[in-house]
């Protein structure tokens, strides 16, 4: 695992888009994974300036979403299939045969659920997989005690994750599905390349915890340690409580691999 820390939550996300970018310019029928949350909005945002400023082409790419909500159709407002649709798939040139995400009103989920773990096999599996850190330590919905070799399937959502999420939902709790479809810890890891973008003071210590601390199912993000092409980008103030930070700041400043980005 490596961990790059940027002054400010701004320098992040760019960062992550740039990444982004590159790996798609060198295989421009990369499979993305694509994960949703408030942290993605501006790696979205910065994306679609690079296809309209810089002609970044999506157009051969792929991509696979971590989760949906349990019960929300792709139209609606609070759906995931409507937030891609919102901050990246409109404003792109994806093919939109090519953007998956778990159906959420399937009659079957556990079939449903088969057949997203099928796609992903079918598309020779996920290059590059975006991944936020919800407040539990969960990547994608995969909440505290998700096996670490888990795999697509339904989960219930904990009451910390659905008070995390609710200003999305009029800010109810309540009001947020208590039940999603997400790619588990399994599937995750089965990726070539992870890349995880944490920003904000309230994430530092969740933070230190799944990259500093024992790797456990009670939080799902420490399975990252475990990966042989996993990079985490975080700002000073989500990096604040990692133990090893000036570690961290000395290889960003003189791995060669990252001289392009510095
Ligand atoms: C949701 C998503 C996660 C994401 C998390 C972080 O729970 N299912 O994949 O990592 O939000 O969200 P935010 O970036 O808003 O903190």
């Amino acid at each position: 695992m490596e961990i790059l820390i940027l002054p400010t939550p701004k320098a992040a996300e760019r960062l992550a888009a740039r990444i982004v970018a590159d790996r798609l310019r060198d295989k421009p029928d990369l499979v993305l994974g694509c994960a949703t949350g408030a942290t993605m909005e501006g790696i979205y945002a910065e994306l679609v300036a690079l296809h309209e400023d810089a002609g970044l082409s999506f157009a051969r790419a792929t991509t696979f979403n971590l989760d949906e909500y349990v019960g929300l159709p792709p139209d609606d407002e609070r759906s995931y299939h409507h937030y891609m649709r919102r901050h990246l798939f409109d404003h792109v040139d994806l093919q939109p045969e090519n953007t998956h995400l778990p159906n959420g009103v399937a009659t079957d989920l556990a079939a449903e659920a088969r057949a997203y773990e099928a796609a992903i096999q079918l598309a020779d599996g996920v290059d590059l997989q975006l991944l936020g850190l919800g407040r539990t330590g969960h990547i994608g919905f995969n909440e505290p005690l998700s096996a670490l070799m888990s795999r697509t399937r339904q989960v219930a959502l904990t009451p910390i994750t659905r008070s995390q999420n609710a200003p999305m939902f009029g800010g109810d709790p309540e009001a947020v599905p208590p039940y999603a479809l997400t790619m588990g810890v399994g599937t995750i890891l089965e990726s070539r390349e992870l890349l995880m973008i944490v920003t904000g003071e309230r994430k530092a210590e969740i933070l230190a915890t799944a990259t500093e601390g024992p790797i456990t199912s009670m939080v799902s993000a420490t399975a990252l340690q475990l990966h042989a092409r996993c990079v985490v980008i975080a700002d000073e103030a989500a990096a604040s409580r990692l133990v090893g930070r000036e570690h961290y700041r000395w290889e960003f400043e003189n791995d060669p691999e990252w001289a392009r980005y510095r």
